[in-house]
């Protein structure tokens, strides 16, 4: 499970509004700033202007001229105003400050000199996927999968198909479905699939390998290595015990043979003796 910042702040898209200036769309993650720019180039004149950043419905945030050159902050919230640029930093966004913010050149008449349409979001739920079912079969070397993607407020559910090779998700390479913020996708990649949702700020995929679910060769299988170890213990022993047997049998033997000789030679030197005696006599 793993859960991303995409980025804390994205703009996304311009649209002209009606009215003087073009309206830039923020999204931003809870609890984190913002800073909103002015893209026009502001000449205040010191007697008559003030400039303003304003908020929906005309709620000032604060006032600013060259006069008093203190800028009159009347947010609740805390902002930082930079008097170079204009420049604002709105601090700690909450889903309550989604809105419109405005930036007004207010003298004789009033210039809208920034629009903002400010998004806060929440960083996506964890994205869960779970297998909802397995099928596999020996005989046809295959293996069916189906899985539900679950993100915020929608599920998707999908089937994979696999031969003893590869993996194929049914109905092409993805699903998704839309719901009215946050898109849900569920895809193959390398062996695993992926459910990953995410909104403008964040992202989550939660993900699981198809392989360890789809054993297309189920059963016990003995280890190959320790079958040879066995095999091999069992031939060194019985050569072991053969050779002590055969040598055993061949020392006795030997001590048989022994004996045998010298009551041979005995015999023989009776024999002899025997012999030699008629001659002798
Ligand atoms: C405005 O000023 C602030 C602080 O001085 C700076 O960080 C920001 O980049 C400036 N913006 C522009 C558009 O120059
Ligand atoms: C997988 O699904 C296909 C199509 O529905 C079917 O022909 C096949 O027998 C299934 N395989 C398994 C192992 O269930
Ligand atoms: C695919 O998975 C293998 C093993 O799990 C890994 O070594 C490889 O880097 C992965 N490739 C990609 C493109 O993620
Ligand atoms: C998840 O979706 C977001 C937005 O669609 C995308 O930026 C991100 O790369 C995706 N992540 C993965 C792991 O596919």
């Amino acid at each position: 499970m793993e859960i991303l910042l995409l980025s804390a702040v994205c703009l996304q898209y311009l649209f002209p509004v009606q009215g003087s200036s073009d309206v830039r769309h923020v999204f931003v993650l809870k609890g984190e700033d913002v800073r909103l720019e002015v893209h026009k180039d502001v000449k205040l004149k010191e007697e008559t202007d003030d400039f303003i950043w304003k908020s929906n419905r005309g709620t000032k945030i604060l006032r600013y001229n060259l006069q008093s050159k203190t800028p009159l902050v009347v947010y609740k919230n805390s902002v930082q105003f930079s008097e170079e640029n204009y420049s604002l930093i709105l601090k700690n966004l909450q889903e309550a400050d989604s809105g419109l913010y405005h930036a007004v050149v207010s003298g004789e008449e009033e210039d809208f000199v920034a629009n903002y349409s400010v998004t806060v979001q929440e960083r996506v739920s964890p994205a869960v996927l779970t297998v909802t079912s397995v099928s596999s079969s020996n005989l046809t070397e295959s293996c069916n999968l189906t899985v539900t993607c679950r993100g915020q407020d929608s599920s998707v559910n999908s089937t994979f198909r696999c031969d003893n090779q590869t993996c194929s998700q049914e109905g092409g390479e993805r699903s998704e479905v839309m719901t009215s913020t946050v898109p849900l996708y569920v895809y193959l990649l390398n062996g695993s699939i992926i459910c990953n949702h995410s909104n403008q700020v964040s992202w989550s995929k939660n993900m699981t390998e198809i392989q360890p679910l789809c054993q297309l060769h189920p059963g016990p299988k003995p280890n190959p290595f320790n079958w040879y170890i066995i095999i091999i213990a069992g031939v060194v022993g019985a050569l072991v015990v053969i050779g002590v047997f055969l040598g055993l049998h061949y020392q006795k033997k030997r001590k048989e043979y022994g004996k045998a000789s010298s009551r041979d030679d005995h015999l023989q030197f009776g024999r002899t003796s025997l012999c030699t005696d008629p001659r002798s006599a």
